[in-house]
């Protein structure tokens, strides 16, 4: 809280407090003491939180996330769109997700979401980006699916869009719904996203109501770490970068 209230207090236009994970099982956890979002019992402390940060003028974000593949830390296994296999042996062995448990999830976003709000914050930020649950679907290096899951880039940012649009339907069109997706993956030498499919994933989040994208820094923030810098990477390099299009655009890239 004490760092927190630091930065609000150098004037920051939009702060983002620390991902929490959605789901009951901690599925969706990816480290010990991670935040969770999973029950209405957490809603009285994210509000302390929720109102330093608007009592010194900034836009409080509360970030969703659920690990993926990086998942169920306290578990013997993590959940993804299909069994593809860890690259690194200390993360959890996978297990493809059945529809009725990927429409489960959504609807833990949702709640998750909602109770964000509740909480106090202006808006919430979902975790399309690095390598978790959502960014897992997006990539052809882990969503093996054949079903309207797994595919075509469109069936593979089906589950991303969904959630974007369950979140919107229960926090209401007002509140801003942010997504942090991969510029670029730097996958793509092993069968991951091409940097224009990156792109694509952007335009389908803001088909599905997303008013703003979020990018981590721009030579890519992906696991395991990239053995090569992008050559291939469309967007200005160095620090962080974001492409806003915040209330509507896209309108510039920083
Ligand atoms: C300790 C630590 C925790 C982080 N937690 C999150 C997180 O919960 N959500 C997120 O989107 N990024 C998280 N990040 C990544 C940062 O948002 C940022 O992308 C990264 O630190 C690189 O930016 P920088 O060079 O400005 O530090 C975390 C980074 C660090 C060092």
């Amino acid at each position: 809280m004490a760092r927190m209230e630091v930065i609000s207090l150098t004037g920051c236009g939009i702060i983002t407090n620390q991902g929490a994970y959605p789901d009951r099982k901690g599925e969706g956890k990816a480290y010990l003491r991670q935040l969770a979002l999973n029950d209405d019992r957490y809603i009285p402390s994210l509000a302390k939180v929720a109102e330093m940060i608007n009592r010194h003028g900034a836009v409080s974000i509360q970030q969703i996330l659920h690990g993926g593949r990086y998942g169920g830390i306290e578990l013997d296994y993590c959940v993804q769109p299909s069994s593809k296999k860890q690259t690194l042996k200390h993360f959890r062995p996978p297990k493809e997700m059945a529809k009725a448990e990927i429409q489960q999830c959504v609807n833990e976003h949702a709640q998750a979401a909602r109770r964000a709000i509740e909480a106090g914050f202006h808006g919430v930020e979902i975790t399309s980006f690095m390598g978790y649950l959502l960014s897992n679907f997006n990539s052809k290096f882990t969503n093996l699916r054949t079903d309207e899951y797994g595919d075509s880039v469109e069936n593979r940012g089906r589950f991303m869009a969904e959630v974007i649009q369950a979140i919107k339907e229960a926090i209401g069109d007002d509140k801003p719904v942010i997504v942090r997706l991969n510029g670029v993956e730097l996958m793509d030498e092993y069968g991951g996203n091409t940097p224009e499919e990156c792109l694509e994933f952007m335009k389908m989040a803001e088909k599905a109501g997303a008013d703003c994208i979020s990018l981590p820094p721009t030579t890519g923030f992906t696991w395991p770490p990239p053995r090569r810098k992008s050559s291939t990477s469309p967007w200005p390099s160095g620090r962080a970068s974001a492409i806003r299009f915040w209330p509507s655009g896209p309108s510039e890239t920083e």
